[in-house]
């Protein structure tokens, strides 16, 4: 038999989330208490499955924020430059947090002008007052500074470290909750012996912290953040480590030599946990976690995203579901599944899609589309014959490479092709509403299937092959559906 011919007669079958569909199996707790808790990197968890795309349509830091709250967690985009990117993962950081590490300070001869603005541009209301670096001399709200003379120095009309109520670094939550209402003070900078400043606690994050139980946080009470990276730009690595918890690399193709090259140089050179993608098959994710040591996470999917057209054009693809399966089989032959996650990432357009990549192996779905259409997403909404749209277009889009901080991801300098489109998703309320509507669809098919959480799911999950004329039947059918419903 000649090569060709054995070629064709060895073609695999590419399932993808049209295909398949989970059979029922039997439940032993109702869906409301199926856990849905999981890694998106090997150290990391999350409350929720749900990743948002880097891309500058779905994540800046108004969705990661959003996200992250509810339990879910976003990746900052990265089509801009390394100081923007840099500022939405500080905003996140600083949104929420126990004890603030990072506290916007000013000194005491800083104007009442000047801290006016300092307070404006971070949307903050108090500013601890230090000199010689970090030694805590006062504090200065905007209760003291609202009628006064701009051009007051601070120390005139701050509250003097004589009449600061101050807690030690020791101090327990309940504790700094418990002086703050005694003293009726809305902040309490934390001090060591030396009267240096070592953070801030602020009745505002005690608050929020009751208000998003569900919150994805680190050891701080910081909400959780990712931010996309390309492996060539360490510089960009090396400044957003401080600020984010994972590492996104975030190329087309993983499996290339010298992407796989310069991200074993990164991993090395970052503290912060590095995740590798996209790759598509199982001999790309046997050779990344072979070739590069503590990878935290791999990305998988490609060609199969809403916007995408890398199918089309090059007629190379490895469909979400398809690569989710052989980073499995990969992850299981290296006995790493589970340890390492897997995050599915293009072509989710409903619940059940996300059922069916967490069945198949993943541990977290990554969502541009869904995303997009939220309030808090970057894209401008418009309204087109009385309904709501927002703007969402392809990183491979000739909109997005026009923004050149992007090339390397779809348009190396040989590259001259668009691999994405440009257009418009219907507009879905908050993130809080779509985040409620994709957990209750997922505990709904994990209640059919009969898996109390997602590693369950991995072992009680079975699949059926649903044939082209088939997908009919098991969607509404032999019914007028009035115009806007869904058929
Ligand atoms: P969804 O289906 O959620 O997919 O919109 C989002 C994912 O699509 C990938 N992506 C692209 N793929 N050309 C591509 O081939 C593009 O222009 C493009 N932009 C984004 C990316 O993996 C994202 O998470």
């Amino acid at each position: 038999m000649g090569r060709f011919l054995n070629k064709v007669l060895n073609i695999e079958t590419v399932y993808t989330f049209n295909d398949l569909i989970l059979l029922p199996g039997k439940a032993e707790v109702e869906p409301k208490e199926i856990e849905l808790k999981t890694k998106v990197s090997k150290n990391r968890w999350i409350n929720l499955p749900f990743v948002s795309s880097p891309m500058d349509t779905v994540t800046g830091s108004d969705l990661a924020v959003a996200l992250a709250r509810e339990g879910g967690i976003g990746i900052l985009h990265r089509n801009c430059s390394v100081e923007e990117q840099v500022e939405m993962a500080r905003k996140v950081k600083r949104a929420e947090s126990t004890i603030i590490r990072d506290v916007i300070v000013v000194k005491p001869d800083t104007t009442v002008s000047e801290a006016i603005e300092i307070m404006n541009s971070y949307d903050i209301h108090g500013l601890p007052v230090v000199e010689n670096g970090r030694k805590l001399v006062g504090i200065v709200t905007w209760r003291d500074v609202r009628y006064s003379d701009r051009q007051l120095k601070i120390k005139d009309v701050m509250t003097p470290r004589e009449r600061l109520i101050v807690a030690t670094t020791e101090v327990s939550i309940d504790e700094a909750k418990r002086l703050m209402q005694k003293h009726k003070v809305e902040k309490l900078p934390i001090v060591n012996n030396k009267w240096e400043l070592k953070g801030l606690i602020t009745i505002k994050d005690l608050e929020l912290r009751g208000q998003y139980p569900m919150a994805s946080r680190d050891e701080e009470g910081r909400l959780l953040v990712g931010a996309a990276i390309s492996p060539f730009d360490l510089e960009r690595a090396k400044k957003l480590e401080k600020y984010v918890d994972i590492l996104v690399v975030d190329v087309a193709h993983f499996h290339n030599e010298n992407v796989i090259r310069a991200t074993k140089k990164l991993v090395k050179e970052v503290s912060a946990e590095v995740i590798a993608g996209n790759l598509g098959t199982k001999e790309a994710v046997l050779e990344t976690l072979t070739r590069i040591e503590d990878i935290a996470g791999l990305r998988v999917g490609m060609g199969s995203g809403s916007i995408c057209t890398t199918g089309v054009v090059t007629k190379v693809a490895a469909p979400t579901l398809y690569a989710t399966l052989q980073a499995a089989e990969a992850l299981d032959e290296l006995g790493l599944h589970g340890e390492i996650p897997i995050i599915a990432d293009g072509g989710i357009k409903n619940t059940g899609d996300i059922a069916l990549a967490l069945a198949m192996g993943a541990s977290a779905a990554m969502m541009g589309n869904l995303f997009a259409g939220t309030k808090e997403s970057p894209g401008r909404l418009i309204a087109i014959q009385g309904k709501y749209y927002k703007e969402y277009y392809g990183m491979g889009s000739a909109r997005a490479r026009s923004k050149r901080a992007n090339l390397d991801r779809y348009s190396k300098p040989s590259k001259d092709i668009d691999e994405g489109v440009e257009g418009w998703v219907p507009y879905r309320g908050t993130v809080k509403d779509v985040v409620k509507e994709l957990t209750g669809g997922l505990q709904a098919s994990m209640g059919y299937v009969g898996a109390k959480n997602i590693p369950e799911l991995w072992e009680k999950a079975r699949f059926g092959y649903i044939p082209p004329n088939g997908s009919q039947e098991i969607r509404p059918h032999d019914i007028l559906i009035p115009k806007g419903g869904t058929n």
